[in-house]
């Protein structure tokens, strides 16, 4: 069916009060963008309903004309998935922000999908409960995109990732049917579990609208330590001690890499609260039930450590200040879009043991094919996701395609997946096929075409309908 873009804005117009609809110079400039950076595009409308009837109303009207709608949230997906289209209605769910019901009993929160990340986290926490969902993102991303893209984050080692903390979702299919299912019980296995298939689909399937987001209770202690290593061995030898030694208080275990520290200390300028330089930085947290145990127990676990060989030199927690402190190496990775300009940010996920191998083939060969390459590594390595960011310095225009060509195909080498946790969206959707099988591939067009035949929720992001390959 041909878009019919002026009958299709006629009735959204007479079906949401002004303050919903903002068309032309009125759209506001972030919703032409993510954090993707591909260049901006004009849609045809942003679309802001603030009920979940709403939304479905609003893809039931663009259905009818063949209006394609992209959903957004809080703009701060790397891949692209949120990304504009030109021509389309941008469904933006800031205005079904809200949480609608805590349940302690049942150790659930209800919430809107436009809500944003750090008010759920913090809701839970004045409740006496914990959303262990986090991420650097935190304070502007919104809990819709982060099921939409099934966020990974900072501490999935201890909690898995957003598909984990999900036990009800509440969505609008392709054609405007509004399917709630606020399920709230762990276990329910009756029939198909359909919201999974909404959750790290990117909005190409449906819009989540709401969500029951299972809540964990509160730690009781937070301790830290910062580890200063000489060898990914050593690195590697630390992660299983820690698993072993901590159990499931183990609850982050990130690595940076020297380039990367170097980075931040240097260019985003960050105090290093560790001195002296090392080949790699693990930044180790357990969350536990009292101080008075846990605390000691940390600290006891990191001398142990000292003594049995692996870590080179330490910083470890008194407060939750220097908590905040090791976590702000980490997290300073948000500040490389405004200090180095355009980048490629890559999630790429690899068995653990091979991460330094992988670090090291990458940066070989960026450095042999991209003029003046420039990458840095870091990442949740308990997870088996390492991160990079990789530019070409000094270039007027960033060579994306070849940066991302170059890291795919070393991933492919490694047996590694090209999203680890921030999903394909439109920046490695060419790639994809590096990762999933053609039957896999396949089978995503069939679901796609079976589930939205007209082609009208955020059509072209995570795969093109036709295999171009
Ligand atoms: C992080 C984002 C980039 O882990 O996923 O910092
Ligand atoms: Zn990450």
């Amino acid at each position: 069916m041909p878009a019919q873009p002026d009958a299709c804005l006629a009735a959204l117009a007479a079906a949401f009060p002004p303050a919903a609809l903002l068309q032309g110079g009125a759209i506001p400039a972030r919703n032409l963008q993510d954090t993707s950076y591909l260049p901006p595009e004009t849609p045809l409308a942003v679309l802001r309903p603030d009920t979940p009837q709403g939304v479905a109303e609003a893809v039931r009207i663009c259905a009818r004309h063949g209006v394609a709608v992209v959903p957004q949230g809080g703009l701060t997906g790397l891949a692209g998935g949120a990304h504009p289209l030109a021509g389309a209605v941008m469904l933006s769910l800031e205005r079904l922000a809200g949480i609608e019901e805590m349940d302690p009993a049942a150790s659930t929160m209800t919430v809107r999908a436009g809500t944003p990340l750090e008010v759920i986290q913090r809701a839970a926490d004045e409740a006496g409960f914990l959303v262990p969902l986090d991420l650097g993102a935190r304070g502007s991303c919104q809990i819709g995109g982060n099921l939409g893209t099934n966020a990974g984050g900072n501490r999935v080692i201890r909690y898995g990732m957003a598909r984990e903390m999900v036990l009800g979702l509440e969505y609008v299919l392709p054609d405007g049917t509004l399917v709630t299912s606020l399920n709230k019980m762990i276990k329910n296995n009756a029939g198909y579990d359909l919201k999974q298939l909404f959750i790290g689909s990117e909005g190409t399937l449906g819009i989540i609208t709401r969500a029951v987001l299972r809540m964990q209770p509160k730690p009781g202690c937070v301790n830290a330590a910062l580890c200063g290593m000489e060898s990914y061995a050593d690195v590697v030898a630390l992660l299983g001690a820690a698993r072993r030694g901590l159990g499931p208080m183990l609850s982050a275990f990130e690595v940076m890499w020297d380039d990367y520290w170097h980075e931040v200390t240097e260019t985003v300028g960050v105090r290093a609260p560790l001195a002296g330089r090392h080949a790699l930085y693990v930044l180790i947290e357990a969350q536990g039930l009292s101080e008075a145990v846990d605390g000691p127990r940390f600290q006891s676990w990191i001398e142990s450590q000292f003594e049995a060989g692996p870590i080179g030199d330490a910083a470890v927690s008194q407060s939750m200040g220097d908590v905040a402190a090791f976590w702000a190496m980490r997290d300073a990775c948000s500040e490389f879009g405004s200090r180095l300009g355009p980048h490629v940010a890559f999630d790429v996920g690899l068995p653990v043991a091979r991460m330094d191998d992988f670090a090291k083939a990458c940066k070989a060969r960026l450095a042999e094919r991209v003029p003046n390459a420039f990458s840095v590594y870091y990442g949740h390595i308990g997870d088996g996701n390492l991160h990079l960011v990789a530019l070409s310095r000094g270039a007027a225009v960033q060579p994306m395609a070849l940066i991302s060509a170059t890291v795919y195909e070393t991933v492919r080498d490694f047996d590694g997946t090209i999203s680890a946790e921030h999903g394909i969206g439109l920046l490695k959707k060419s790639y994809l096929g590096h990762t999933r099988s053609p039957q896999e591939l396949a089978l995503m067009r069939r679901l796609k075409a079976a589930m939205d035949p007209q082609g009208i929720l955020n059509p072209g992001k995570v795969f093109d309908m036709e295999d171009k390959a």
